[in-house]
Formats: C-alpha cells, structure tokens, sequence
C-alpha cells in the first residue's frame, strides 16, 4: 500500500476528495496532511478523522525557501510518505525539493494547462472568453503548474459565469479529477485520464 502525504493551505475539500476515495481496494491510503497554516480548514478536518497531521509554518524562514523545505522534508521522515499530492498548497517549490520529490509529486491546477499558469485561473479564462474551462493534475517539476499532464477535466463556460460560480463548478470537477487520477499514480499507471462536466 503506497502512502500519500497532502499537502494543503486553505479548505481542503480536495483533500478530503483524495482522502474520502482512499479505501477498500484502493492502492494507497493517506499518511499524514501537510500544511504551511495551522489554522487550514484541512488541517482541523485531519485531527477530526484520525489522520497525522504537520504545520510547518513558512513565515519564519523569510525567503530562504530551501531551509523552510529543509523543515518540511524533516518533518515527513516519520510519515515515509511514498507520494505527495498537492492540494491547493500556496507556496512555491523549489528546485531542490521539486528534484527530491520528481516523479512522486503530483498537483492540481484550476486551469487546462499550458494555459493560466498562476493564480486568477477563472478571472482569466473569461476575460479571454474562453468556451471551455477546468482543471488539470500534473506531476510537479521545477516550473510552476508545468509538468506532465496525468489529467484534465473541462465543462462549458456559461454566458452568466463569473469568477465565483465558474470556481465552483470547477472544484466540483476537480473532486471528481484528482481521485481518479491518485487511483492511477498509486497504481503505476500514468495513462492520461480526460474528463468532461
Ligand atoms: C483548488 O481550486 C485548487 O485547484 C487550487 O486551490 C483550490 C484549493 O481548494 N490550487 C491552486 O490554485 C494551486 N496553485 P481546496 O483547499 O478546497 O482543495
């Protein structure tokens, strides 16, 4: 059984996606939830359902991002986690860790990449007048949102759509997206998964 750490900052409900698929013939099962906030909604969901959890807190390392990923590597050790999924985790990786972890490292991203790498994914896909929107999970590299590409999950956008009612659409898309693709990575399989809302 592979173990997954996952890696959060905000709500979690991707997490919680990740970890509500994770059971009976699943190839994985969840080790620890990792996070740069203490006060993460995804954190508190952890401790509620039994599952170890991490803070790391960045703020204390400024801008040495190197030493803060030192910490984070440091305090993984005991969880041996055999994969990390991002999930909706705000901080930059650098190379370093993004080496240590290649090939083990997956995340998901608001967007259909290559397109709108970054932050204000759905802000930007309208302004561009985009059809099409989604999310996509990728293995992580050294470059932001980059990678190879294990999955993507698109639906239409509506003429009414704003910022928010596209993000949530979206997210609902990506709880189907990133345990399906898990399923898969955990298995050894990276054949790409395509789906459609
Ligand atoms: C998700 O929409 C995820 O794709 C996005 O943050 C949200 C986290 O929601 N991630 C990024 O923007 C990464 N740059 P959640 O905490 O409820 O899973």
């Amino acid at each position: 059984t592979r173990r997954v750490a996952i890696f959060v900052s905000g709500g979690g409900s991707n997490m919680r996606a990740l970890v509500d698929d994770m059971t009976g013939d699943h190839p994985a099962r969840p080790c620890a939830v990792v996070s740069n906030k203490a006060d993460a909604g995804g954190i508190k969901w952890a401790q509620d359902h039994g599952i170890a959890t991490v803070v790391v807190d960045h703020r204390p390392y400024g801008e040495d991002r190197a030493a803060f990923e030192d910490a984070l590597n440091a305090a993984l050790v005991t969880h041996a986690p055999d994969i990390i999924c991002l999930a909706g985790f705000m901080r930059k990786l650098t190379g370093g860790f993004t080496d240590h972890w290649a090939g083990r490292m997956i995340n998901i991203h608001p967007s259909l990449l290559p397109k709108y790498r970054g932050l204000h994914t759905h802000a930007r896909a309208l302004e561009a007048g985009d059809t099409r929107h989604g999310c996509t999970v990728h293995e992580v590299t050294a470059e932001l949102d980059d990678g190879p590409v294990l999955g993507q999950a698109s639906l239409a956008v509506l003429p009414d759509d704003t910022a928010d009612t596209l993000a949530a659409r979206v997210l609902m898309l990506e709880h189907q997206l990133y345990p399906a693709v898990l399923r898969r990575f955990a298995a050894d399989d990276r054949q790409r998964i395509t789906l459609e809302g």
